[in-house]
């Protein structure tokens, strides 16, 4: 039997920080709203000439040299992301030549804030299958170049930052399981209502924005995230008490909390970053999930939940023994 397990993470975040307090100076909010409502304190945004694929490299280059695998070994990379460089290539092969690889699949995965948990299970299912044997899995995104900077609703919430995996074939898990889900009735709570095909003129002079509908997001996310933690245990037979860390989406403390409470969790033992990071949409969950096998928090051996929902909607549950 051949499973698929992480042998390197790898985590960048663009230079610039915007704290609350800057925020304060250009929408009318406050650093208070947004600690009290969300849990974040600040975020990075990419320099003016910084893409998508920038920060993909970055981590990319952090998760290869974690695992200690030769580049030329990759033969499969997937890309999480909403916010690609251009509309096509896909920002997978543009990293893909920056990195001297050739030939191998590479493709982006579309679903928003869940993508990273989407484009994980693919790889999965690529290296279980035999298809691939060492996979570079990224969530990476700008989702600063489709924020309305007048929106006091959207804009305090987001940040830019890209996360990286390595996923090689062994004879142990690894992946032990993912769960994805999506219901396209629920597209309206939260999207970007313009694009390549309709209202193409906000394209083109830049106002094609993030909306949500916040509070009704917020339910949906507390339901679903709740289901998907029972649907993630069952399916591994496990009881709430064997899952030793949570790594969640970092959209909204609260939303983390209300998970963590489903689990019988303290707070210790859920990775939490959208304090520092604000929501980094697919670059999330492998970002949080770097920062934690950086501090020594997550050790090999550990069970880890890692989940997620966004735009779509979407949502997803991976169950990883690291
Ligand atoms: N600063 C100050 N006030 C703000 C504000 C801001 N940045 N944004 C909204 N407000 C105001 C609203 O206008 C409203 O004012 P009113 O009562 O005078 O009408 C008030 O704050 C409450 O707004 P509401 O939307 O009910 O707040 P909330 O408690 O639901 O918090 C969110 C808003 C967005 C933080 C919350 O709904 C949320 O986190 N939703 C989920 C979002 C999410 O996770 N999205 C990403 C999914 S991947």
């Amino acid at each position: 039997m051949i499973y698929s397990r992480i042998t390197g993470t790898g985590g960048y975040l663009p230079e610039k920080i915007m704290t609350n307090g800057e925020l304060e100076r250009i929408v009318d909010t406050s650093d208070e709203w947004i600690k009290t409502r969300t849990g974040i304190i600040k975020r990075h945004i990419a320099a003016e000439n910084e893409t998508t694929c920038d920060l993909a490299e970055h981590a990319a280059l952090k998760a290869i040299a974690a695992s200690g695998i030769n580049p030329g070994k990759i033969d499969l990379i997937i890309i999480g992301t909403t916010t690609p460089d251009v509309i096509f290539p896909s920002t997978a092969c543009l990293l893909q030549k920056r990195l001297g690889i050739h030939g191998c699949p590479a493709f982006d995965v579309q679903a928003v804030c869940t993508g990273f948990i989407y484009a994980l299970d693919i790889a999965d299912k690529f290296i279980r299958t035999g298809a691939a044997t060492t996979a570079l899995v990224i969530g990476a995104e700008t989702l600063s170049r489709i924020l309305d900077w007048t929106d006091r609703s959207t804009c305090v919430l987001f940040g830019d930052g890209a996360g990286a995996v390595i996923l090689e074939a062994s004879p142990e898990p690894g992946i032990m399981s993912s769960h994805l889900h999506a219901d396209g009735e629920y597209n309206e709570l939260l999207q970007v209502p313009a694009g390549i095909s309709r209202y193409p003129e906000k394209l083109k002079n830049g106002t094609a924005f993030i909306q949500m509908q916040g509070n009704e997001v917020f339910k949906v996310a507390v339901n679903t995230l709740g289901r998907i933690v029972d649907e993630t245990l069952e399916a591994n037979h496990l009881e709430k008490e064997d899952i030793d860390w949570l790594v969640p989406h970092q959209a909204n403390t609260r939303i983390i909390s209300a998970t963590a409470k489903k689990l019988n969790m303290s707070m210790d033992r859920v990775i939490l970053t959208v304090d520092q990071h604000g929501n980094t949409s697919a670059a999330s969950v492998p970002l949080a999930l770097d920062v934690a096998v950086r501090d020594g928090r997550i050790q090999r051996g550990d069970t880890l939940l890692l989940e997620a929902f966004g735009g779509g909607l979407t949502w997803g549950a991976t169950l990883v023994k690291y």
